[in-house]
């Protein structure tokens, strides 16, 4: 098998690439073979860019951000990632679905990562406080997550991974469960936030729509095996309003044009599901 290199620290990337991947691929051994879930991946990723993966299911986009987060090892290729400052964790990841520990309460779930890092009372207080007003869940800090709807879990977890302070925040389709209408929400809620900060984001989502709004640079990912198909840059100025960049024919445009380069994979990838089912 190739070589593989994983290197942490400032030196490993310029000043302003927070994220450099090359030639990165990741081959699965399972019971009928070796399978190849990535294939091939050069990503500079900015410092502070909120960067989008669009592409069909099975591409191997958690993948990615499971190799990003150290959860997963590459198989070959290089993955850099400049260093955090110090006491920093280097990334949080939110997970889709209940990523939330059922026998803590809203703030104590909040407040996990910092907690762990041994942060005095005050600080947790205040960085706990602000992030659950922001989410709108100060009222709701003593309920547990069994007692939430699960638009109010994702929030949760939204201000969990904020309040962590990490360097790279990864969010695995974090609002792809819930309704439309909480979605919009929570996307305006998330840019707000985002505003804030300007963290590294590496966003995955289905919703070419979401990608869009939320997105400085959307990577459109081809059928398995995982590869970068096209790189899109939106255009769009900050601060952005979800409802009035909709309305807006260059909105429908992007959406229009990123929809071209995915229908072709999202087919190809049903025909090798069909394929191997059959
Ligand atoms: N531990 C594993 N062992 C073997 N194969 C795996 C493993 N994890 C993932 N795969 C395979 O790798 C491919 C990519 O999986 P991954 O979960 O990254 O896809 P995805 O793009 O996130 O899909 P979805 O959009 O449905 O969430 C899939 O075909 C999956 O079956
Ligand atoms: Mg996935």
């Amino acid at each position: 098998m190739t070589t593989t290199t994983l290197t942490e620290g400032a030196a490993a990337a310029n000043q302003d690439t927070k994220i450099r991947i090359r030639q990165l691929s990741k081959v699965f051994q399972t019971k009928t073979g070796p399978f190849v879930a990535l294939d091939d991946i050069n990503l500079d990723i900015p410092v502070g860019c909120f960067f989008m993966i669009v592409g069909p299911s099975g591409c191997g986009k958690t993948t990615l951000l499971r190799i990003l987060a150290g959860l997963e090892e590459h198989s070959s290729g290089s993955l850099e990632i400049a260093s955090p400052a110090a006491n920093r964790p280097g990334n949080s990841m939110v997970f889709q679905g209940d990523s939330l520990f059922p026998w803590m309460t809203v703030w104590e779930n909040a407040a996990y990562g910092l907690t762990m890092r041994g942060l005095s009372k005050g600080e947790i207080k205040n960085v706990v406080g602000h992030y659950l007003s922001r989410t709108g869940l100060s009222r709701f800090h003593d309920y547990y997550p069994h007692q939430l709807s699960g638009g109010m879990r994702q929030r949760v977890s939204i201000a969990r991974a904020f309040a962590n302070d990490p360097d790279i925040l990864l969010m695995d389709e974090p609002f792809s469960a819930l309704d439309e209408q909480n979605k919009v929400l929570l996307q305006e809620e998330l840019l707000r936030i985002w505003e804030e900060t300007r963290k590294t984001v590496m966003f995955i989502t289905h919703s070419v729509d979401e990608a869009v709004t939320l997105g400085d640079r959307i990577m459109i990912m081809t059928a398995h095996p995982g590869r970068s198909k096209v790189m899109v840059d939106v255009p769009f100025e900050r601060p952005r309003s979800v409802l009035e960049l909709r309305a807006r024919p260059e909105y429908g445009e992007l959406v229009y044009n990123i929809w071209g380069h995915l229908r072709e994979e999202v087919q190809r990838a049903r025909a090798q599901d069909e394929g191997r089912g059959s």
